[in-house]
């Protein structure tokens, strides 16, 4: 809507330079504090970390590599909800997975191909979502976490859940666990998030196809369709599984923690696979709704929102009497933007009441799902993921899809045959809360991934890295971009949008023809964006947004920097026109049809640097702007060389006294203002 007025114009602060200091770097005249890290106790009598690799019980820990996160405020004392809090609340995060060798003495060890049952239940439990309360000391004092905290909860890949949705009780659903397919078994690889006006959080499962063990010859013993799906998902014949629970001995055949991760057909079992788990990869790749306000609530499993790569869930058109939208990424290369349209209209009292997950049923269980598709035109399409419309029948070649339930179970095969437009790993997208368009980041693509023959108009780069050491294998799209889109009449629930790209990632030194379209610089050049936040509107007079912040997950320019943080007034949809883009793969050139924005006057400005080795992933603030949690993910991971003595990164030990030193943690950090003002304005 062009009559919108983007003000103010100015970011408010100095931009932070690129740096590889082993530190979290934030603007002067700001002040950032480690809140809450991997291993800290979230009961009373569980000890203080350790953090040499003898500590257990991550389930009442911090679990690891904290990822998407939400502020839900709580009233002054008490477990009561108070949406406005400023001084008080619930911290609810992912810790989407491990660095696996500093959760152990010496490192994760095998023997015998079997791994210690005490190794595995560490690293499983050091998995899944944490609820956290956390507390501001009086007169804008310092925030700390609340060890005891009545709400405080883990939710591990071990806590049962429910399942809801069209696909409740699917005969694709059913395993040892759960023969009638309505229970799951936890949640894994959580890395964005969503949230629900109502007061409840939405976890996304994402990589969960790799911690998945199939034998060399599962294949033949399974029906043609069901590997068909299997490899469309990415649950590989013959893969090991990430970090080899499955191999757990003696087998668990009460309990299922360990077993459960082998997804082999286990002959002589019966073939609805109720005897074994051959059919447990199919109830992860969803959307799970918690209530961090009980915490003896069972988290539902939203299956009306699909399964694929589930990267977040971000929120749109909960205006009274307007359907309620969530758009949502699938985080890998090749993959789609979805969005899903409730079939209920929005009622304004629904957001106070305090029967949340009845309240989920009723917007969040069924509507419809649909998928993107970007044409070169600058226009887009959203096809809807409904069985028996188009392609989407049992007649079809590819698949023959069998009823919604296996619709959705197979939203990428549904994407596939609808035509949708495969996409640079959609990772975070952000609605912006004052012209309602829609940002998702397009964080990379690598040679394979992203070809000449395969470019589009809305995934247009191809290149050489000229920084690469081995050019050849730097092909693709590695510094990734961030597109947006327009939905037709400003409606969400319009099947129709107008899109452009806000923003390539590139060095500021890098061929501003071909790499560099955005024209980035100093101040705000960056490689892989991948977190993607719309800050809070605070309803302040000369505090007006939008303010958008863009996190890094980098591996293509950190040879100059750590990853970082950089806010940005954005613009509109379509504010850089139109332009045709010449791209090559480093032996070919053609000039491609296309519509690309490039925001001439819009503000971008790096806001904070990482530590070494980190990501960062996941914020929020309280919602008068003026806290900020950030999440600084696995520093550290990488290099090998050193432990269990040195460290890569000595991250957060050391972000108080430089000199300390320590096993590298993930963390979440708290940012203020020093006059106590709303943050980056
Ligand atoms: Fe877990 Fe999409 O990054
Ligand atoms: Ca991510
Ligand atoms: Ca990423
Ligand atoms: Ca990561």
């Amino acid at each position: 809507d062009s009559t919108v007025t983007i003000a103010p114009a100015e970011l408010g602060f100095t931009a932070v330079a690129k740096s590889l200091a082993d530190r979290v770097t934030v603007p002067t005249g700001y002040t950032v504090t480690v809140l809450y890290a991997l291993g800290d106790p979230l009961a009373s009598g569980v000890s203080a970390y350790a953090n040499n690799g003898t500590d257990g019980n991550f389930a009442q820990r911090a679990g690891d590599h904290h990822d998407g996160m939400s502020y839900f405020g709580l009233a002054a004392t008490g477990t009561a909800r108070d949406a406005a809090s400023n001084s008080r609340g619930l911290l609810v995060m992912n810790h989407e997975n491990i660095s696996q060798r500093y959760l152990h003495a010496n490192g994760a060890t095998t023997t015998g191909g079997v791994r210690p049952e005490a190794e595995a239940l560490k690293e499983i439990e050091a998995h899944g979502v944490a609820v956290v309360e956390v507390t501001r000391a009086a007169n804008e004092g310092a925030w700390s976490y609340v060890q005891a905290g009545a709400l405080n909860r883990r939710i591990t890949p071990n806590t049962p859940m429910t399942i809801n949705g069209p696909v409740r009780g699917n005969a694709q659903m059913r395993t040892r666990f759960s023969a009638d397919g309505t229970q799951k078994r936890g949640t894994i690889n959580n890395c964005a998030n969503g949230y629900a006006p109502w007061g409840t959080y939405l976890t996304c499962e994402e990589n969960y196809a790799g911690y998945f063990r199939r034998s060399a010859t599962d294949n033949a013993a399974r029906a043609a369709k069901q590997v068909t799906a299997l490899n469309r998902n990415g649950v590989s014949q013959g893969a090991a599984g990430s970090y080899g629970w499955s191999t757990v001995t003696p087998a668990d055949s009460a309990s299922t923690v360990y077993s459960r991760w082998n997804a082999s057909v286990i002959a002589g079992q019966p073939a609805d696979g109720t005897g074994d788990f051959r059919n447990e990869p199919n109830q992860f790749g969803w959307v799970i709704e918690i209530d961090p306000y009980d915490v003896a609530s069972v988290p539902r499993v939203r299956t009306a929102l699909g399964r694929f790569a589930h990267e977040g869930a971000w929120p749109a058109n909960f205006v009274a009497g307007r359907r309620p939208v969530y758009y949502l990424g699938d985080d890998s290369r090749g993959e789609y933007i979805f969005k899903f349209v409730s079939a209920t209209p929005w009622e304004a009292a629904d957001a106070n009441s305090a029967n949340r997950l009845a309240i989920g049923d009723k917007y969040l269980d069924s509507g419809t799902l649909y998928v993107a598709r970007f044409d070169a035109s600058g226009s887009g399409t959203w096809l809807p993921l409904t069985f028996g419309t188009g392609p989407l029948t049992a007649a079809n070649t590819t698949y023959s899809f069998a009823d919604q339930a296996d619709v959705l179970i197979n939203a990428r095969l549904a994407g596939d045959v609808l035509g949708a437009t495969k996409m640079d790993r959609p990772e975070w997208g952000a609605v912006n809360p004052k012209t309602g368009e829609v940002y998702f980041t397009l964080t990379n693509n690598n040679a394979a991934g992203r070809t000449l023959a395969n470019a589009d108009a809305a995934n247009p780069r191809v290149y050489n890295d000229p920084k690469g050491a081995a050019a050849a294998a730097q092909r693709g799209n590695p510094n990734g971009h961030i597109i947006r889109f327009k939905e037709a009449g400003d409606n969400p629930e319009a099947t129709s949008f107008m899109w452009d790209i806000y923003a390539f990632g590139a060095g500021s030194d890098l061929d501003a023809t071909n790499i560099n379209l955005s024209g980035l610089d100093a101040t705000n050049d960056f490689s892989s964006p991948d977190g993607l936040w719309f800050a809070r509107p605070t309803g302040v007079s000369g505090q007006e947004r939008p303010l958008l912040w863009i996190q890094t997950d980098d591996g293509a320019y950190t040879d100059v920097t750590n990853c970082m943080m950089l806010a940005a007034i954005p613009g509109t949809v379509g504010d850089g026109g139109a332009r045709s883009l010449s791209i090559s793969d480093g032996t070919t050139t053609r000039t491609q049809g296309t519509f690309v924005g490039r925001n001439p006057g819009t503000q971008l400005r790096r806001f904070l640097v990482g530590p070494v080795e980190a990501e960062i992933t996941g914020i929020d603030s309280t919602p008068d702007g003026r806290t900020i949690f950030v999440n600084i993910q696995h520093p550290g991971e990488e290099t090998t060389t050193g432990f269990p003595t040195t460290f890569p990164s000595n991250w957060p030990a050391n972000q108080a006294t430089a000199s300390a030193t320590g096993r590298p943690r993930s963390a979440t950090v708290v940012i203020t203002k020093d006059d106590g003002g709303v943050i980056a304005l």
